[in-house]
């Protein structure tokens, strides 16, 4: 699969779109706000989702949608006694996890972790503004910046909210611990949206590596930018780097003036 990217560029740098002067600051809140918080954990399933490169699909990386599938009747029970609600699951059910009806218990990731080596890529995964499921993150219909979002990150709930939405529909923290690697995958397949939904992913300092990966070329083009519009079905990754980082995705509705400057800077620097 080659790079789709957004109108004949790989992705869309927007740092000379936006007024990024508040991220020093919340910079600052971030590292801060997340000691106050409980942040869970996200990827592990996407060999089994379907969505990794066949040449990455090989690394031996442990996938809960692989480990479900063969858990033995004892191990299942033992996984569902770790859930939120054990009584509400029906107890013979695999299929648990994201983009699922049920989602994974905090003990339930652990324990997957712990016991069966899975890997979760997002170690500390904190949504702002929660959203179930990946078709419903450009809905804004009834979301909204939680209370203790608004309570522990401020800043950065006031710098979101400053960026150019009509509405935002999903808003998190995503952060790797040192050393882990963010698997590659596609969030979509490339012929249901030629052109990505709206977001932006935020990188208050520099030093996550974001990479797209052109499958057919076997070849990493990196992101650069403390702000970038991409195509998330376009294959991504992050390299390994011996400390934390993270970035904010935003995603949501563009006003028209913004996409319509988005627009000409595209078409600008293509003749440039
Ligand atoms: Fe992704």
């Amino acid at each position: 699969m080659a790079l789709v990217g957004i109108w004949g560029h790989p992705y869309l740098r927007l740092d000379d779109l936006l007024d990024l002067g508040a991220l020093a600051a919340v910079h600052e809140e971030v590292c801060l706000g997340l000691t106050r918080v409980a942040p869970g954990y996200t990827g592990g399933s996407h060999r089994s989702m379907g969505i990794v490169p066949e040449m990455f699909a090989r690394e031996a990386w442990g996938d809960y949608g692989e480990v479900l599938g063969a858990l033995s009747p004892g191990e299942l029970a033992v996984f569902h006694s770790l859930g939120d609600d054990p009584g509400a699951v029906d107890p013979g059910d695999r299929d648990v996890g994201e983009e699922r009806e049920v989602p994974l218990s905090r003990r339930q990731m652990l324990w997957l972790e712990y016991r069966h080596r899975v890997y979760f890529p997002w170690k500390v995964y904190y949504e702002l503004v929660p959203n179930r499921f990946w078709t419903e993150k450009s809905d804004l219909e009834g979301k909204a910046f939680t209370r203790e979002a608004r309570t522990f990150f401020p800043k950065t709930v006031a710098f979101l909210e400053s960026l150019p939405f009509v509405g935002i529909g999903r808003a998190n923290v995503m952060g790797l611990r040192a050393n882990d690697a963010g698997t590659v995958h596609k969030d979509a397949e490339p012929e249901d949206q030629p052109v990505p939904p709206h977001f932006i992913t935020i990188a208050p300092v520099t030093g996550k590596r974001l990479f797209l990966w052109d499958d057919d070329r076997r070849e990493r083009t990196p992101v650069d930018g403390r702000a970038v519009w991409f195509n998330d079905a376009d294959y991504h990754g992050v390299e390994a780097d011996p400390f934390f980082r993270y970035s904010i995705r935003v995603d949501g509705v563009f006003r028209a003036d913004f996409l319509a400057e988005l627009r000409d800077h595209a078409a600008a620097s293509r003749r440039a």
